[in-house]
């Protein structure tokens, strides 16, 4: 048995323990070419910002059956949307959430741009959901940053520079481990290994497609990642 490289590894981890989650396709699925729906992409990842999954998948199931698609979203009204918002918070985020639905359907015929660069054009699209939505919904190499991969990253190597001023570095990490082929596989592997392996507290190191290559594991202390920069 040859130890296949870390990306492999965390691709084929990803095929046994991916979470189903209702914006997402299974990696079957997305290895006979299907794509996720970019309006449930761009969605979920708006909802997930500051809202865990858990709690995103009621309010995920609401807006997709009252606004299938993004069109739906943009011709209905604010109030509308911003009632069918309450609780999850940061309403900034549903006024942006409608605006850039807004701007899809009637400045982009209703299909979001397929390019990490076109994406952040829109409203309240960020570094981090225009790579989610293009490694995802449209299979591009983008470099996927969030919370659960930072913490990730920053203990594989070990990394004793305190965020966020080694964000840049991680993203250059990231960007060197997404492969060509399944990017956005990729990238939702990550993310679920940040959330259910390698967790704040108590990491299931024994768990982990990556124990054996893990610097913070070897050094005994992955809890000390990542070093945040002291306020
Ligand atoms: N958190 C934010 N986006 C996510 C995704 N696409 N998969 C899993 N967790 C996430």
């Amino acid at each position: 048995h040859i130890a296949a490289d870390p990306t492999s590894r965390i691709l084929g981890w990803y095929d046994r323990h991916h979470r189903d989650l209702p914006w997402r396709i299974s990696p079957p699925m997305a290895a006979r070419g299907e794509r996720a729906d970019p309006y449930r992409v761009w969605l979920s990842e708006v909802m997930l910002q500051q809202t865990t999954v858990q709690a995103v998948k009621s309010y995920f199931a609401l807006f997709t059956s009252k606004w299938p698609t993004v069109t739906d979203l943009a011709a209905a009204e604010t109030e509308e949307v911003m009632k069918a918002w309450a609780g999850l918070g940061y309403y900034a985020r549903a006024r942006n959430l409608k605006k850039c639905a807004e701007t899809v359907a009637f400045a982009h015929g209703g299909r979001f741009p397929d390019t990490e660069d076109g994406l952040k054009q829109l409203p309240g699209v960020g570094d981090y959901t225009a790579a989610a939505i293009a490694a995802i919904a449209f299979d591009r190499q983008a470099a996927v940053l969030d919370g659960n991969v930072e913490r990730v990253i920053s203990r594989l190597h070990a990394i004793d520079a305190p965020l966020p001023g080694s964000k840049g570095m991680m993203r250059g990490l990231v960007a060197a481990m997404t492969p060509a082929k399944r990017p956005g596989d990729f990238a939702q592997a990550m993310m679920d290994l940040g959330a259910t392996i390698c967790t704040p507290k108590r990491p299931a190191c024994v768990l982990c497609p990556l124990n054996d290559a893990c610097m913070a594991l070897a050094n005994d202390d992955p809890q000390r990642f990542p070093v945040k920069a002291a306020k």
